[in-house]
């Protein structure tokens, strides 16, 4: 029998993920029977401790900063360049005076809505699709993406770190598996901290941009596995052979497709990849870690189903969002929902 997400295959498709996703069939095995069971009625266990709300905050530094906002667009620096994107967040008024905004090196000017596909326009000089940049000492290129995306989402380094630090600390090898990993900061992030990294995304476009990426940081060394593949076809393989994990990261999207055409949307997939999440936990797990953003959902709602999926593992879960300070006059974008399960 049919999943009920290839059932869904060819609904209509939108955002970014769609953008990306290429027909990257390499490193996908034929598709076995279901074994993971679909329905899952509540755990019975104790509930982990929880910790709510959790504001984790991207401060301006080096490599990034959120320089002014207001009046429906953000202007950011990232690494050498000044970018103006639209940001439909900022319902205040800028702070900076219309000189500071009028250096921006590149300008994106599409259709506010994320879907549309927009252009990007280089008001000071002609810009090429990538330029350096830096997070915390590892090397990537910034891309200007035809999805108003510029390769990164600086909110994550607040998860990025943590990470590090639990690998770091966990003083034993680490299996880091990474869902949904896009340009692969956080794949490199947890490599250069020790940890044997497994990369999965559905758009061989972003896989090549990672496998860039980890050129660009030396770490061509370290042990990443970059495989092209829809997450959930992968958590459930994995699942089935037994393959295990010390920390899972999943950042999906709210609507996204696999290179199969897989259907993924959050409201209907996120509570099954959440158990395969669990299931595919070593015996000394470390941590779990959800991020969600463009959904029509408070953090309630993903912390309840962290704690409901992690009941009788111990541990605590820790939701909130992830915020971005603002230099020019400290107000906090909001980029994302989080919930992430720690074992300690
Ligand atoms: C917002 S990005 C993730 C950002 C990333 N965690 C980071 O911090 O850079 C969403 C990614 O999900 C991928 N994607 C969408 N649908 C997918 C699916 N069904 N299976 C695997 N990856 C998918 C897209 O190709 C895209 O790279």
């Amino acid at each position: 029998m049919k999943s009920s997400r290839e059932r869904r295959r060819g609904q209509p498709g939108s955002r970014d993920a769609g953008a990306l996703a290429g027909s990257c069939t390499d490193r996908a095995e034929p598709g076995a029977a279901e074994a993971f069971p679909s329905h899952l009625s509540r755990r019975a266990g104790a509930l982990p401790a929880e910790r709510l709300p959790v504001i984790l905050e991207v401060l301006p530094n080096d490599d990034y900063a959120l320089i002014d906002s207001g009046d429906g667009e953000k202007l950011e620096r990232y690494g050498p360049l000044r970018i103006v994107r639209p940001e439909g967040q900022a319902i205040w008024r800028r702070a900076l005076p219309e000189s500071e905004w009028r250096k921006a090196d590149a300008v994106f000017t599409g259709d506010t809505d994320e879907e549309g596909m927009g252009r990007w326009r280089f008001p000071r000089a002609p810009l090429g699709e990538t330029w350096p940049m830096r997070h915390d000492g590892i090397d990537y290129l910034g891309r200007f993406t035809s999805f108003r995306h510029v390769g990164v989402f600086p909110e994550q380094a607040t998860h990025w770190d943590h990470m590090a630090m639990l690998i770091r600390d966990a003083k034993r090898p680490v299996k880091v598996l990474n869902l949904f990993g896009y340009t692969g900061l956080a794949s490199l992030v947890a490599a250069r901290a020790g940890a044997e990294v497994t990369h999965v995304d559905a758009s061989r476009k972003a896989i090549g941009w990672a496998r860039e990426n980890q050129e660009m940081a030396r770490l061509a060394d370290r042990p990443i596995r970059w495989i092209c593949e829809d997450a959930m076809k992968f958590a459930e393989r994995e699942e089935r052979r037994g393959s295990r994990y010390d920390i899972v990261l999943f950042d999906p999207p709210a609507y996204g497709r696999g290179p199969k055409g897989e259907v993924w949307q959050l409201f209907e997939d996120l509570p099954r990849l959440a158990e395969l999440c669990r299931a595919i936990l070593t015996p000394r797990p470390l941590a779990v870690v959800l991020t969600a953003y463009s959904i029509r959902a408070s953090f309630f709602a993903i912390h309840a189903l962290m704690r409901d999926t992690f009941a009788g593992m111990g541990g605590r879960v820790e939701s909130g969002e992830l915020v971005i300070r603002e230099e020019a006059a400290g107000r906090a974008l909001s980029t994302s929902l989080f919930s992430r399960w720690l074992a300690a």
